[in-house]
């Protein structure tokens, strides 16, 4: 979380910087400001609100200077406020300081500086740094930095920029993500290669401990003691295109449309229809190890998290390993268990969240073996993990996890898939499956294109304050993400039960003012399902089903049928009303869909 934009160069850098901002936004947006070296000072401006109010704020003429630094904030330390909002300066206005993360020790620095007579403008952490700096007598900043670095604890990304010596911009990296990138004659920093798309050849990750001195005519890299680093260089490729809404109003909406699309690219030359499975290249898993598996334990948060409960049933269920997944957030606290026959599991689509990050380090540090499912290629996950499953859903950017859920989903099925046929999962099992997962895109794209049918459900929610959402065993992780979904963008009160717990207490909420939204598939557990909606309806709780064509629909008052499928892929199908379901509440209540309050993507802090 926090948006970090830095130029060097030859042209304006306040176009570029902005640019950059409004790609980030996603990653906070309580705050934003740019500060931009000019005549041998820092032309600055902050704001509090959305980089929109930044634009606003920023002089008619705007700054013209080529060498800058910008931020969008979501705030840890102090509220959000003008003052509090990056870039954080020196005394004289000389060193300005852009950070993502949080600096552990800053009190102590504070009332160090404080002794020596500094006064400061903010409540941060981040601004000490600028004071420490500002003081170092060192030639040059990436030294000085570095001086101050050594004695600095926290997480950090940065970029910090000297009026006085504006040839280059620095970088640092510890536990905050931090890409450095060259252009023709321009340098460039940002915490997310996107804000960088269309403008920089190519790009390298820095790791934690290394920061970077960036100039116009490239980078150079030092360890924190002080050892020049060399650093593989990558090309920037993606679709600048990607990142624009086009004609939609959302993202969240837009990439709800291009779930087809990117299930198809999960999918894509991932089958070995001769043999009926999946081929995972990427986990670098022979046979012979996948039968040594045990046991899966699947880490991730929020949606991550719920993609890998659905992962878990399918792994389960096609290859009868027992499975599980567990906040990764919850489960990095409390000195786990590793075993050497478990298969780890980490999922994130920002391949950046600090919690899942701390996981897999916990597992590794035990000896215990990683697999990423990640859609973020490159990302620190990713690389954390060296080995695993790229998504390719393409860039994710409303706040809320739609498309790469769907694809964490597909890319599970692949591996459940995989892992079974290496079992006892049978070829006419396997290549049942093989054409399930064939027919998922468009099955897809024809719910999509139903979505006005879904109106009469998403109005019974929009009017209610609390909605109950139920569903069994491979349906439970499905109700969990769909009342996650309703309470991020609508901001409502949704809470999601296993159906067969309902009458081992919430039952006792159960009202005409309590919908429940009731997942009804066409499997083998329809009975039990039906009798909860039976439940339900014997206390007056209007029942709102998700389900699939020829079940009986007898009391429910609104309901929505998605395709008949293979039924282990069923969830994949019923995740995509609850989604649109989500939007239309979201969208009725006039909420901010993309930007929920108080949230972000890619939570880089604890
Ligand atoms: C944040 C977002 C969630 C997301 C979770 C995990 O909490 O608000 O929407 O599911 O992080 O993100 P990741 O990038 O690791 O999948």
């Amino acid at each position: 979380m926090c948006g970090i934009v830095g130029y060097v160069g030859a042209r304006a850098a306040q176009p570029l910087l902005m640019e950059g901002l409004r790609r980030l936004e996603y990653r906070g947006y309580d705050s934003a400001g740019i500060a931009v070296a000019e005549g041998g000072r820092l032309s600055v401006a902050k704001r509090k609100g959305k980089v929109r109010e930044l634009d606003a704020a920023l002089p008619a003429a705007g700054f013209s200077g080529a060498v800058g630094i910008a931020h969008t904030r979501w705030a840890t330390h102090g509220e959000p406020s003008d003052a509090n909002a990056h870039p954080h300066l020196d005394a004289t206005g000389r060193i300005g300081v852009v950070h993502n993360g949080i600096i552990e020790n800053a009190a102590a620095l504070k009332q160090r500086l404080a002794a020596e007579g500094v006064t400061f403008a903010s409540e941060t952490d981040t601004e000490v740094l600028a004071h420490l700096i500002a003081r170092r007598p060192e030639p040059s900043l990436v030294e000085a930095v570095r001086a101050v670095l050594a004695e600095v604890k926290g997480a950090y990304g940065l970029a910090v920029i000297d009026a006085a010596r504006p040839g280059a911009l620095v970088a640092a990296r510890n536990g905050g993500p931090v890409v450095v990138g060259v252009g023709e004659g321009e340098g460039f920093i940002a915490s997310d290669a996107a804000a960088l798309m269309g403008h920089a050849r190519s790009i390298a990750h820095l790791d934690d401990g290394e920061l970077a001195e960036v100039r116009a005519d490239g980078f150079t890299v030092f360890t924190l003691e002080g050892t020049q680093t060399v650093k593989a260089l990558s090309e920037l490729s993606g679709d600048a295109l990607a990142l624009e809404k086009g004609d939609y109003a959302h993202f969240m909406r837009k990439e709800i449309d291009e779930q087809p699309a990117a299930v198809r690219r999960t999918l894509l030359g991932r089958f070995d229809r001769r043999f009926a499975t999946a081929h995972l290249g990427g986990i670098e898993m022979a046979a012979r190890e996948m039968l040594d598996i045990r046991r899966v334990k699947i880490l991730g948060c929020g949606s991550a998290c719920h993609a890998g409960m659905v992962g878990a049933h399918l792994i389960e269920q096609l290859a009868r390993i027992p499975a599980h997944a567990e906040p990764a957030s919850e489960f990095r606290y409390r000195n786990p268990v590793i075993e050497p026959d478990t298969l780890y599991v980490a999922v994130s689509q920002s391949g950046e969240t600090f919690d899942t990050l701390a996981a897999i380090q916990e597992v590794k540090r035990k000896g215990g073996r990683v697999l990423g499912i990640v859609n973020a290629v490159g990302s620190t996950i990713a690389r954390e993990c060296g080995r695993g499953v790229y998504l390719h859903a393409g860039a994710e950017v409303a706040v809320v996890s739609t498309k790469t859920f769907t694809s964490t989903c597909t890319a599970f099925a692949l591996l459940a898939l995989q892992l079974g046929r290496v079992r006892d999962l049978s070829a006419a099992a396997g290549a049942r499956l093989v054409a399930g997962l064939d027919a998922l895109p468009d099955q897809i794209a024809g719910i999509i294109a139903r979505e006005a049918e879904l109106a009469a459900l998403s109005a019974r929610l929009a009017g209610a304050e609390h909605a109950y959402f139920l569903g069994r065993a491979a349906s439970f992780p499905i109700a969990v993400e769909g009342a996650l979904k309703l309470k991020e963008v609508s901001y409502l009160h949704a809470e999601a039960y296993a159906a067969s717990e309902l009458k081992h207490g919430p039952l006792a909420l159960i009202s005409p003012d309590t919908p429940t939204v009731m997942l009804l598939p066409d499997d083998d557990l329809l009975a039990k399902n039906l009798s909860t909606v039976a439940e339900v309806r014997t206390r007056g709780g209007p029942v709102l089903a998700v389900t699939q064509p020829g079940v009986s629909l007898e009391g429910v008052e609104a309901a929505f049928a998605v395709p008949a499928c293979e039924p282990e892929l069923a969830p994949l199908l019923l995740n995509i009303p609850l989604q649109l379901i989500a939007y239309q509440v979201a969208q009725g209540l006039g909420r901010d869909i993309d930007q929920p309050r108080n949230l972000a993507k890619s939570v880089t802090v604890e």
